[in-house]
Order: C-alpha cells, then structure tokens, then sequence
C-alpha cells in the first residue's frame, strides 16, 4: 500500500535515524533505562506530537511512578493537539485515494475525531448516523453537502476540536438537504469527502476496496479467492478477458466474486461532480452500476442495494465475522459486518500502534500486545481512546 510505503519508507526511516542517534545517547548517558519522567515525556510527545508542560509532565510522571500508566496516557490525551493534529493526520490518508496526509479538514476526518474524542464506541465510524460539524457561530461558512469550506474554516481558524462546545454531532440525516434517511447514513462512508474520493467516477467498487484496506487493513489482492460463487459479479466484467475463460475463472474471480457482492451496498449512491456532493437515490440504482452491459449480457443485473459478504466461507473465514446477518441492504449493514468482525479490531489496533510507537508491530511480544489490546478495545465498548492509551504504554520504553 502506497501509505506504508509512505509513512514507513519516508517518515520511518527519517524517525528511525533520529531515534537510533537517540538512543545511541541514551546508551551511552543511562543504558536501557528510562525513569518515569522519560517514559511521560515519551508517551506525550507521541500521543499528541508536542511536548508536555512542566506541569503534565510532573503529573503524568507521578501517575508512572505509582503504577498507572494509563492514567498518564488519560493526561496526554486531554491535550488538544491530540485532536487538532494527530489523529487529523492519522485519519485524513483514510480520506483519499493517494493516502495523502496533505489534505485539508473534512467531514470525515472531523466525524472519526469527534467519535474519538466523545469515546463512542469506534464501531460506529461505519455505521452510525452522525456527522460532525463546528457548532453554530464557530466559523461563518455552516456544513454544506457541495462543498468542503466549513471544514477549511475550522482548520484555518484553528479551531480546537477537544472543545465539545465547539465540535458537535449532528445526525447525517438532520442536515438541511440531506438526502439520506436515518437507516442509509452509515457513519464516514456516507459522508461527503468519503464520496468524493471513493463514489466518483468508477463503478462503486473502489470504495469497498479502501474500506476494506483502511478497516481490516487488506487490499483486494489479500482478499482474493476464487472459489466464491460468481453469480453476483457484474455484467462489466469479461468472462473471457483476451478470449480466455480459464483467466477470468482464476484471476478475475478471485476479487470480484466478493467484492461485487458487496459493493451492491453502494447501488444508490453517487458523487454529481457538476454539483459537488454524494447523490442518494433509494430505490432507484445508479447508472454506474449497469454500466457496460453487453460485456457479459448474462452477469449479474443489480435491482436494489442487496450486498453478501461470501468470504465470510472459504479463507476470508478466518477475519472473524460476527454480524448475525451475512448480508443486508444498504451500507449501514455493510458497514456493520465490517466493524463487528475481529479483523476489524486487529486493524484498528495495529495502524494506532504504528502511529504511537513510530514502527510497525515486528515481534511475537508485539503480536501478542496487538491481540490483547484488540480484546480490550472490544471488552470496552470499542474505545479507540483506550487503544492509543494502550498501545502508548506498550512503547513508553522501560
Ligand atoms: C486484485 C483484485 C482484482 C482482480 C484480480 C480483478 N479486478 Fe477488476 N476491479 C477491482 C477493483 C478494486 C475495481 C474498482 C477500481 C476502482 O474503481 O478504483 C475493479 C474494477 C473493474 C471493472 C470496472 C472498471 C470501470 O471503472 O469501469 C472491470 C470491468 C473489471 N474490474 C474487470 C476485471 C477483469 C476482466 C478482471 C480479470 C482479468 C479483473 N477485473 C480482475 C479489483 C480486481
């Protein structure tokens, strides 16, 4: 993924060099230790990329000393910086198709800090029906559907989202001109820069494939299995790409016997580029969705938003799917499938585990942290707060 090649080929590596000269320092003036107060500076200056102040310091090392780390965490985490900066760059490569972390505030990335912030259960980024926005007055441009400058005032005017006077929830579905029903909102997936990016254009497909990458943490080619029934699979796709059958049985197959199943959830929707803004059309399938039929006249003709998850059989068995439906209509039940799956958790807790530990888990302990710290997310109503506490402890050093 062109985001691990970023944030570890370039960010890593530079973050590797200063962190060795660091610790060649550190060998030298104290070897392998780190008291508390190096452990609170650590966790702070990883947790909200700025340093503490004497006073958090003294506290969050005091909290170290008598044996509650997390509670240090808790402290770190009250700093706005937090919000306003790093969890804005770890979400908004979520938000494009580059993974650019160059992009500005958006309704998706307000939303996953704001259900951060308000520690929600971290399920509902799929699935819920909400969107958040600055309060009424903060900047002088309200949420629009056509357009992002709400959210470029909040960043312009550095507004600090921690402030749950000033970043609020709205449900998707209240906003004046929303063409969404309470039951179609479904959390980031439905909300104006998740379309822009993954409804337009295209056929729909693309934006599974980056939900899929961003929230079980694999592409299509880690999906891939051609043993899935293939009697959902467009009327687009060549059965006989290059006058070969035996390619499209194993290769074309392999991804899109699941990944159309599922994208059927997205039937309804469009990004109108001339307007600017995510078109929900219930009842009603979208163009793109039927586009070139005569390909393959006999594939499947998508009717409504139906989806099937079909790798919950087969190797995709083993992410862990938990929903009691294995299919549904719409994205909200989609959204649902994956959140309740146990890939889902180990993803969450993985990429939050390379943003706060500035390296990619690469150890049997680190394998065994990621799973403990995935049943603790879920054992604590999918808290993701607690997650970058956790995953802050782990790499505070010892
Ligand atoms: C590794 C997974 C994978 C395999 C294998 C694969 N596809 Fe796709 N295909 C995708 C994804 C993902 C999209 C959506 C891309 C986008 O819109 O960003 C797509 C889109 C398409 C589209 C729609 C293009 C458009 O936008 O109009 C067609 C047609 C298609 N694939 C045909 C095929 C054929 C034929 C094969 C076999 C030769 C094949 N695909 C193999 C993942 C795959």
């Amino acid at each position: 993924m062109s985001r691990r090649t970023f944030s570890i080929g370039n960010l890593g590596r530079v973050r590797g060099a200063v962190l060795t000269l660091l610790g060649a320092v550190c060998l030298v003036a104290a070897p392998g230790w780190a008291g508390p107060r190096e452990q609170a500076k650590r966790m702070h200056d990883r947790l909200a990329g700025v340093p503490p102040t004497a006073g958090v310091l003294d506290a969050m090392a005091g909290l170290i000393g008598s044996g509650d780390a997390l509670g240090a965490a808790d402290l770190a985490l009250a700093n706005r910086a937090f919000y306003t900066t790093s969890l804005k760059n770890f979400f908004t490569p979520w938000t494009n198709q580059e993974q650019s972390v160059f992009a500005e505030l958006n309704d998706y990335t307000a939303t996953a800090i704001g259900i951060v912030r308000d520690d929600r259960p971290w399920t509902d980024v799929l699935s819920a029906d909400v969107v958040y926005v600055g309060a009424p007055g903060v900047v002088s441009a309200p949420y629009s559907h056509t357009s992002n400058e709400h959210y470029r005032q909040l960043e312009q005017q550095r507004v600090d989202l921690s402030d749950p006077a000033l970043l609020v929830p709205v449900p998707q579905s209240t906003l004046p001109g929303s063409q969404l029903s309470e039951d179609a909102a479904a959390g980031v997936i439905t909300t104006r820069a998740a379309g822009e990016a993954f409804f337009s254009a295209g056929t729909n497909r693309r934006m599974f494939r980056f939900l899929s990458m961003n929230f079980l943490c694999r592409d299509m080619e880690q999906l891939k299995d051609i043993s899935r029934p293939v009697d959902r699979i467009r009327q687009d796709v060549s059965r006989s790409p290059g006058g070969d059958s035996s390619i499209f049985q194993n290769h074309c197959t392999g991804c899109h016997s699941g990944m159309d199943a599922v994208a059927g959830a997205f039937a309804y929707f469009e990004w109108d580029s001339d307007q600017g803004r995510v078109i929900h059309t219930p009842g009603l399938v979208q163009p793109k969705h039927l586009i070139n039929a005569n390909t393959f006249p006999f594939g499947y003709v998508t009717v409504d938003n139906r989806w099937d998850n079909y790798w919950r059989t087969g190797p995709n068995a083993n992410l862990g799917w938990r929903r009691a439906e294995a299919g549904g209509f719409g994205a909200k039940g989609l959204g649902e499938e994956l959140a309740m799956s146990r890939a889902f958790s180990v993803c969450q807790v993985e990429q939050v585990f390379e943003h706060v530990c500035f390296r990619p888990p690469n150890s049997p302990e680190d394998a065994a942290e990621i799973e403990r710290i995935a049943d603790v997310f879920e054992a604590q109503g999918y808290s993701l707060r607690r997650v970058f506490a956790e995953s802050a402890v782990h790499c505070m050093g010892s």
